[in-house]
C-alpha cells in the first residue's frame, strides 16, 4: 500500500515536471514575441536558462547570440533576466545610461555589501559614493605614485630572494604574480601596516575568508547559511577593527608628520564629505576593502596573463629589453615614475594583454525605471532586466581589431586597426563627481569601463604593472617547460578571467 503511493507520488511528480519542461519549451517556439521586446535566446531549462553554455564560453556564446538575434538580446540565466547591449553603441548605452534609469548598485550590491562592509560602494547613496571615489582617486597622483615606484620595485626583489631563489625552476604563474601583487598593492595602497600584517599577522587569512564572498555562487546567492559566509561577515569585521586600530595609533602617535605616508589610507583619514563630516573610521576600513578587491584580482591576472603571453613569444622580451636600454641606459637601471612613462612597447604588452584577456569582460546594471528604451534599434527593456555591456566582446570583434586573436601588442603603437579612427578627435568629458573622465563614447576597447563607474585605479594599474614585469625580466629569462601546451585556455568560472591550471612558466635567473 505504502509502495503503491509512493510510487503513484513519483509518477504524477515525474509527469508534472515532464510537463512544466514541455510547455516550457512549446512557449518559447510557439507564442509570437512581442517585437517591442529585445529577442529571447532559447533555453531549455526554467531558472537556470543559458547559464551552463554562458559559463562554459560567454564570449563564444554572446557573440553566436550577437549573430543571431542581432546586437541586443535577452537571455535568463540563474534566475536573472539579463540583456545584453552588444557592439561600441551598446557599451556606450549601458555605460552611460542615466543614473535614475540604471543602475550598479542594484545589480551588484547584494554581493559586495557583505565583502565590502556598509555604507560605501553601492551601500551608499549615488552622490556619497561618487565623493568616496573622488577622495581615493585623490591618493592615486603622481606625488604618491614617485614613490611607488621603488617600493614595487623592492617587493619584486624581495619577493623574488624569497620564493624564486634558485637559478632556474618552474613555478605557477597565476600563484605567484597574485601573491606578488598583493604585496606590492598593499605596501603602496593599503598602507605599510597592514603590509606587514600580511607576512607575520592575520591579514592574509582575512583576506581569504572575504575573498570567499566573492565566488560566482555569492552572486546567486548572497547570504546562504554556510560556514564561508558566515567566516567571511567575520573577516570584514575583523578587517574594520584592525583598520579602526591602525587609524588610532595615527592618530595618536601623529604618525604622518613628515607626509611619509603615500597610501590611501592617510588620504582618506584626511578627507571630508562635502557637508564637512569627516569619514567615519568604519567608512575608511569598508572603502579600504572595497580598493583592495577593486585591485587585487583584476591587477593579478593582467600580469599573469602578460607573462603568460611573453612566455610565448621571445622575439618580444627580446624588444622588451632592448627598449628599457635604448631608453633607461640600461638593465640595471633603477626603474621611476618618471621613465616608466618612456617603455612604450612595455604598455602597449599591458595594454594589448588587456584586450586579449580583460579581467572584468562584462559588467552589468539593472534597470529600475519601469523601462528603459534603447533607442538605436527602438527596443523596450523592462524593469528588473540586468544590463549587460560586453567589452570582451567588442575588443576581440574583427570590426574594430585586426587579426583580433593574437597577441600583438605592437598594433597599439602602430596604430593601423579600425579602431584608432574610431578614437580620433576628443572624447566627450563629463564628471559625475570624481573628477572628469572620458565617457569613452566611442571606442570599443574598455578594460576599464565607462562613465560614471569607470575605474580609478587605472594609472595605479598600469604603473603597478609596468613595473613588476619590468623587474620580472630584468631579473629572469622564462618560457614553458617541457611538455607544456602554451598560453592556458581561459576559466570563467572566477569572478574575472583566469588562465586555466597548469599555468606553469619555467624561469631562468639572468647573469
Ligand atoms: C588592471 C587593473 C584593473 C582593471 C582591469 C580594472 C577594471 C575595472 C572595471 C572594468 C571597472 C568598471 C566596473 C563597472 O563598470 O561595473 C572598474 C571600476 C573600479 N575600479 Fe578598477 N580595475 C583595475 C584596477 C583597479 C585598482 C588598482 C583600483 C584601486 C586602486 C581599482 C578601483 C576601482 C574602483 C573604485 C572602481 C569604481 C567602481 C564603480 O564606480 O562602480 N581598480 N575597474
Amino acid at each position: 500500500m505504502l509502495v503503491d503511493s509512493f510510487g503513484s507520488i513519483a509518477l504524477y511528480g515525474s509527469l508534472a515536471i515532464i510537463t512544466g519542461f514541455a510547455i516550457h519549451i512549446l512557449s518559447q517556439l510557439v507564442a509570437k514575441s512581442d517585437p517591442k521586446k529585445p529577442p529571447v535566446v532559447f533555453h531549455f531549462v526554467p531558472w537556470l536558462g543559458n547559464a551552463v553554455v554562458f559559463g562554459m564560453q560567454p564570449i563564444k556564446f554572446l557573440q553566436d547570440c550577437q549573430k543571431k538575434y542581432g546586437d541586443i538580446f535577452t537571455f535568463k540565466m540563474a534566475g536573472m533576466t539579463i540583456t545584453a547591449c552588444m557592439g561600441a553603441d551598446g557599451n556606450q548605452f549601458v555605460f552611460n545610461s542615466k543614473q535614475n534609469l540604471s543602475s550598479a548598485a542594484a545589480a551588484y550590491n547584494h554581493m559586495t555589501k557583505y565583502v565590502f562592509g556598509s555604507d560605501v560602494v553601492y551601500d551608499a547613496p549615488h552622490n556619497i559614493f561618487m565623493e568616496q571615489k573622488r577622495f581615493i582617486k585623490a591618493a592615486l597622483g603622481a606625488d604618491n605614485f614617485r614613490k611607488h615606484v621603488p617600493m614595487i620595485t623592492s617587493e619584486c626583489n624581495e619577493f623574488f630572494e624569497k620564493n624564486l631563489s634558485g637559478s632556474t625552476g618552474v613555478v605557477d604563474a597565476h600563484t605567484m604574480f597574485s601573491k606578488l601583487i598583493i604585496n606590492t598593492a598593499s605596501r603602496c595602497l593599503m598602507g605599510k601596516e597592514i603590509r606587514s600584517n600580511l607576512d607575520d599577522g592575520p591579514v592574509a587569512k582575512l583576506y581569504y575568508d572575504l575573498d570567499q564572498g566573492f565566488q560566482p555562487i555569492n552572486m546567486m546567492f548572497p547570504n546562504l547559511p554556510l560556514p564561508s559566509y558566515k567566516r567571511r561577515d567575520i573577516a570584514n569585521q575583523k578587517m574594520t577593527a584592525l583598520y579602526a586600530s591602525i587609524i588610532k595609533r595615527r592618530r595618536d602617535e601623529n604618525d604622518n608628520i613628515e607626509q611619509s605616508n603615500s597610501d590611501i589610507l592617510q588620504t582618506l583619514m584626511e578627507s571630508s564629505y562635502k557637508d564637512g563630516t569627516p569619514l567615519p573610521d568604519e567608512h575608511i576600513a569598508h572603502m579600504m576593502i572595497a580598493v583592495l578587491f577593486g585591485g587585487q584580482h583584476t591587477s593579478a591576472t593582467t600580469a599573469t596573463w602578460t607573462m603568460l603571453e611573453l612566455a610565448a613569444r621571445p622575439d618580444i622580451m627580446k624588444e622588451l629589453r632592448q627598449e628599457m636600454i635604448d631608453k633607461l641606459g640600461s638593465l640595471k637601471a633603477e626603474l621611476t615614475f618618471d621613465n616608466l612613462k618612456d617603455l612604450t612597447l612595455l604598455e602597449a604588452c599591458v595594454r594589448e594583454t588587456l584586450r586579449l584577456h580583460p579581467p572584468i569582460f562584462t559588467m552589468m546594471r539593472k534597470v529600475i525605471a519601469d523601462k528603459l528604451v534603447y533607442e538605436k534599434t527602438g527596443h523596450t527593456i523592462p524593469k528588473d532586466h540586468v544590463l549587460f555591456a560586453a567589452p570582451g566582446v567588442t575588443q576581440v570583434d574583427d570590426k574594430y581589431f585586426n587579426n583580433p586573436t593574437k597577441y600583438d601588442p605592437y598594433r597599439w603603437i602602430e596604430k593601423t586597426d579600425p579602431v584608432h579612427a574610431m578614437e580620433v578627435g576628443a572624447d566627450a568629458n563629463e564628471d559625475y563627481g570624481f573628477g572628469a573622465v572620458g565617457i569613452s563614447s566611442k571606442s570599443p576597447f574598455l578594460p576599464f569601463g565607462a562613465g560614471r563607474h569607470r575605474c580609478i585605479g587605472e594609472q595605479f594599474g598600469y604603473l603597478q604593472l609596468k613595473a613588476v614585469i619590468a623587474t620580472f625580466l630584468t631579473t629572469f629569462d622564462i618560457d614553458y617547460p617541457e611538455g607544456s601546451k602554451g598560453v592556458p585556455e581561459p576559466d570563467y568560472t572566477s569572478m574575472v578571467v583566469i588562465p586555466k591550471h597548469p599555468c606553469d612558466i619555467r624561469y631562468k635567473r639572468r647573469q
